[in-house]
């Protein structure tokens, strides 16, 4: 009964060092990164006029195609989505993990199935060490929309107004990416790839030994693409040049990553890079990812998109069913896991 009060409750009984099941093996830990030794930073791409000059777009598809082969990870600004959404949505997260544990057990389940609910560590029975975080999750988009009198009455109307700007915001990247890989712009949304919309509303609480554990493990997701919402607090890292670089948060961008399903069907163009998040003893940290992908339909066959394979280009990945890319990612677990390798 303990994991319903989620990691939240263990800070707030005030546990003064972190348990054994969230020790993580030091060779693991690392806290090393080099953005600040180099000077590296993932790409940072200005959406300003995409729509109205030619010159702009082209620019922009350039860099995002440039961003999504080198790091699989860029930034976003002038998206489109108002700073107050994002404020709201950032605020609506806190308040549900703020409130009263017995107002959020009543969401707490670990069956997948169920489309709004509240849990920690999603892999607690597979993974090396627990995480320090809790998630609440919301399936907006899969496979209807969701009745919105489902939604925790806390973050209710921030959610619903958050999710109708981030599908607009994932249709426009859309059609640059797939102007990027040389296909027409409306490619990518006709091949239904990202119809789906989950939220994973991530909260990790202050941590009384930070270099101890980790918010989330290594991992690559198991999405088409991520459009990722964090607060002004540092913890996300991209790994680089075998390096993990931090991902500065900037305030009013959002971060997005290309997920293991577009690396699948672009034939490696667009790389899905493994990332993680680190946490800290001074304030807790939230951030919302939006994980875009196919409406989950596990006899739905994927594999390179045909017109990717030209001119002397081979499948690096044979055609596929959803199902057997999903029984492969859970097989992996989140420690470590080789990704697609
Ligand atoms: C994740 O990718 O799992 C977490 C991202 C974050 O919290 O910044
Ligand atoms: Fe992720």
């Amino acid at each position: 009964d303990n994991t319903k009060t989620g990691v939240k409750g263990l800070v707030d009984a005030g546990i003064l060092k972190v348990p054994k099941i969230f020790i993580r093996p030091i060779n693991e830990l690392g806290h090393n990164s080099e953005s600040n030794l180099n000077d590296f930073q993932i790409p940072i791409i200005n959406l300003h006029g995409y729509r109205d000059d030619k010159q702009r777009r082209q620019d922009i598809v350039d860099e995002i195609l440039k961003a999504s082969q080198n790091w699989g990870f860029f930034q976003v600004v002038n998206h489109g989505v108002p700073s107050s959404v994002m404020e709201g949505m950032i605020k609506g997260v806190h308040r549900f993990n703020e409130q009263d544990v017995d107002v959020k057990k009543e969401l707490y389940s670990r069956d997948t199935a169920i489309r709004v609910r509240y849990y920690s560590n999603f892999d607690l029975y597979t993974s090396k060490a627990a995480s320090w975080r809790d998630t609440l999750t919301f399936k907006m988009l899969t496979p209807d929309p969701l009745n919105p009198q489902e939604l925790p009455i806390v973050c209710r109307e921030t959610t619903i107004e958050f999710t109708k700007h981030i599908t607009n915001l994932r249709d426009i990247l859309l059609e640059l990416m797939s102007e990027g890989l040389g296909l027409k712009g409306n490619f990518l949304k006709q091949m239904e790839c990202a119809e789906s919309c989950t939220l994973l509303c991530n909260y990790y609480p202050i941590c009384p030994e930070p270099e101890l554990t980790v918010g989330a493990a290594p991992h690559t997701d198991p999405s088409f693409l991520t459009i990722l919402l964090q607060e002004n607090i540092a913890g996300l890292q991209v790994l680089h040049q075998e390096s993990w670089v931090d991902i500065n948060p900037i305030p009013g961008a959002f971060v997005i990553n290309i997920g293991d399903l577009l690396q699948i069907i672009s034939n490696d163009k667009l790389k899905s890079v493994k990332h993680r998040a680190l946490v800290n003893h001074t304030a807790p940290r939230v951030s919302i990812a939006c994980f875009l992908s196919t409406l989950y339909d596990v006899a739905k066959p994927i594999g390179p998109i045909k017109e990717l394979i030209t001119n002397g280009h081979h499948p690096v990945y044979r055609d596929m069913l959803l199902k057997d890319y999903f029984d492969h990612f859970a097989s992996q677990g989140t420690d470590g896991k080789p990704g697609l390798d």
